[in-house]
């Protein structure tokens, strides 16, 4: 009989209605599985009986994968899971970035008490005009499970939709609208678009690749958003590119001192699959990918 342990909570429905052997608790010593969102584990001893780590989300940088390659611990993720709550975020960070939406909100609470509101609302609409995203170009770097859902979404909206990825799996480019432009160079999508999302994973060649070069190659006036992992963008670059004008909004999901509280900069504190739903599938895939291994010794990561 296995122990299934919880890091930190992950999901409001109960996940003991899988296992009886699940519990919910910081103390982790003696499981044999862990299910854990993003709390960091690098620090972490692991007992001798540890057998797997189910992270229920799609990064797995908060895992110490060579300490759980070395000692024999089976790392999942669940891929996929939470990629409609993260679709949903994107396309709602390009319209807040195209529409100055919150600039608008806020015009409106700090003149709540004013009797006039009704009458000065015509100058906020000078103010905070903005612009439509039909038409435009959209830049996907990475079409996974989020690139090619944000792609889909984005052409329904009338998008012009290019994507880059050197990896694409043929289940993705299957499940992707065929009017998407696929290049296979990079610097096509920095030339060409006027709004570029990235959603690749951290990994060492990743890290940064949002730098100055890159920067240098993009249109003027680009809008870009990255709700993938946070050092994947080199942050001074992204504040000299917006200095300069030639990034006009720049959304992330990462917040740090170098962008929270710009002006041209919206910075969302993390909450991409930060849904109901998304952390009830991952929670559950994650339990079912570790009740699998454990009590039937087969391994499945989806
Ligand atoms: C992920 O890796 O899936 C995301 O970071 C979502 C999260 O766990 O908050």
């Amino acid at each position: 009989m296995y122990k299934y342990k919880c890091l930190n909570p992950i999901a409001k429905i109960g996940l003991n209605n899988f296992t009886e052997n699940f519990e919910a608790t910081d103390n982790v010593d003696d499981a044999d599985g862990i299910l854990v969102r993003s709390a960091v584990m690098h620090d972490m001893e692991f007992s001798d009986n540890l057998l797997c780590i189910a992270r229920a989300g799609a990064g797995v940088n908060n895992i110490p994968l060579e300490k759980c390659a070395e000692k024999g611990i089976v790392v999942f993720n669940t891929p996929g899971a939470n990629a409609n709550g993260v679709k949903e975020m994107v396309i709602a960070a390009m319209l807040l970035a195209s529409r100055d939406i919150i600039g608008g909100v806020e015009w409106v609470k700090a003149n709540a008490g004013d009797p006039e509101i009704a009458k000065v609302t015509e100058k906020a609409k000078k103010k905070f005009a903005g612009n439509e995203i039909m038409g435009k170009k959209l830049g996907i770097i990475g079409l996974g499970a989020i690139g090619v859902r944000v792609a889909n979404a984005a052409k329904l909206l009338g998008m012009d939709v290019y994507g880059y990825d050197p990896y694409l799996s043929v289940n993705a480019a299957w499940n992707m609208s065929s009017d998407v432009h696929h290049v296979t160079n990079v610097d096509d999508i920095y030339s060409k678009c006027d709004i570029i999302t990235i959603h690749v994973p951290l990994l060492e060649s990743t890290k940064g690749m949002i730098g100055t070069d890159a920067i240098a190659k993009m249109k003027k006036g680009v809008i870009l958003l990255n709700l993938a992992r946070d050092i994947l963008c080199d942050e001074a670059a992204v504040l000299s590119g917006i200095n300069s004008g030639k990034i006009r909004k720049y959304v992330t999901d990462f917040p740090n001192t170098t962008t929270a509280g710009h002006d041209n900069c919206i910075v969302i504190p993390h909450l991409g699959a930060s849904t109901e739903e998304s952390e009830d599938n991952c929670a559950i895939k994650a339990v079912m990918e570790m009740m699998e291994y454990l009590e039937n010794g087969n391994i499945s990561n989806s």
